[in-house]
């Protein structure tokens, strides 16, 4: 059920099984709540054991088969034993999607350590690509699946601080396509576009801001995590079945703004 009440896809995954990548809270949690609500067994990952335990709990409450497996994306061996215990909770992996990531390090380039830019490719790059080949091998090459990332509506334009996040953003864009590629036509590979949407990660930004930025936006109001996992599940379903290498943009009006008379 989402926050205004609309229900996700009657059934629309029954049968099939998914793993979201940080997906404790968040659009990650929204997301495995939309999958679960039309039918998908999930598997849901987070560095944070207990909260995670928490997420796995709320999910199973409202009715939907949900495991989890602790860990950063950043472990290649946390990636295996994710699709490893997708595979063996519910005998297949048809969806993935790679929500996790990081907006650090935070800052001008010129003062970034390398290695933390190292880091932020890792996670909000090397972790989807890896997922993916784990996935694919284990299950998709064979049988067919969807994979969507969550990249940012930010990622074709530059900002200030944001210049680790917004590229590897970018990256994953292009890692998207390349995928959709490839991966044609058994596996559909897209991209999910948020504009700024009211989690602990954008809390910077919305914290104390909020009326005013909702009033820049066309549509008056910052996004909800439901937002987001309602453009997955559409994605990930057959109803998106002609669908691929798509960017979907779901911000708000963010980028037409500028159209609107002052
Ligand atoms: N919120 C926005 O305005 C916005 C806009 C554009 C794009 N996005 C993208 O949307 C995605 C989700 O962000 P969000 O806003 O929902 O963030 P969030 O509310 O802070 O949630 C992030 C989730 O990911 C987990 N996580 C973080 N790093 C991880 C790692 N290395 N390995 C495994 N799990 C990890 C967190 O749990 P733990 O901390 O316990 O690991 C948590 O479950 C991100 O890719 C972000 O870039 C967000």
């Amino acid at each position: 059920m989402g926050v205004d009440g609309a229900d996700g896809a009657d059934g629309a995954l029954v049968g099939r099984a998914a793993l979201v990548t940080g997906a404790s809270r968040g659009i990650g949690l929204a997301v495995a709540e939309e999958l679960g609500a039309a039918g998908a067994g999930v598997c849901v990952t987070a560095r944070d054991a207990e909260a995670l335990r928490a997420a796995v709990g709320r999910l199973r409450d409202t009715g939907v088969r949900a495991v989890g497996v602790a860990g950063s994306v950043a472990d290649p061996a946390h990636l295996h034993a994710c699709v490893e215990r997708t595979t063996a909770e519910f005998g297949r992996i048809d969806i993935v999607v790679n929500n996790a990531g990081t907006n650090t390090p935070y800052g001008p380039l010129m003062e970034a350590d390398p290695q933390d830019w190292s880091a932020a490719f890792a996670v909000n790059v090397e972790a989807p690509l890896r997922l993916v080949q784990a996935a694919w091998r284990a299950w998709m090459r064979e049988h067919g699946g969807a994979v969507v990332n969550i990249c940012t509506e930010g990622a074709t334009h530059v900002g200030p601080h944001l210049g680790a996040y917004l590229t590897s953003k970018a990256a994953l864009l292009r890692l998207t396509q390349q995928l959709a590629g490839e991966l044609a036509p058994s596996v559909r590979v897209n991209a999910v576009s948020p504009g700024l949407v009211r989690t602990e990660m954008a809390r910077f930004v919305w914290d104390g801001a909020e009326p005013a930025l909702a009033a820049g936006l066309p549509l008056g109001r910052l996004g909800e995590p439901v937002d987001i996992a309602r453009a997955v599940l559409w994605l990930v379903s057959d109803a998106a079945a002609w669908v691929t290498g798509a960017d979907l943009l779901v911000d708000g009006g963010t980028r037409v703004r500028r159209a609107r008379p002052a």
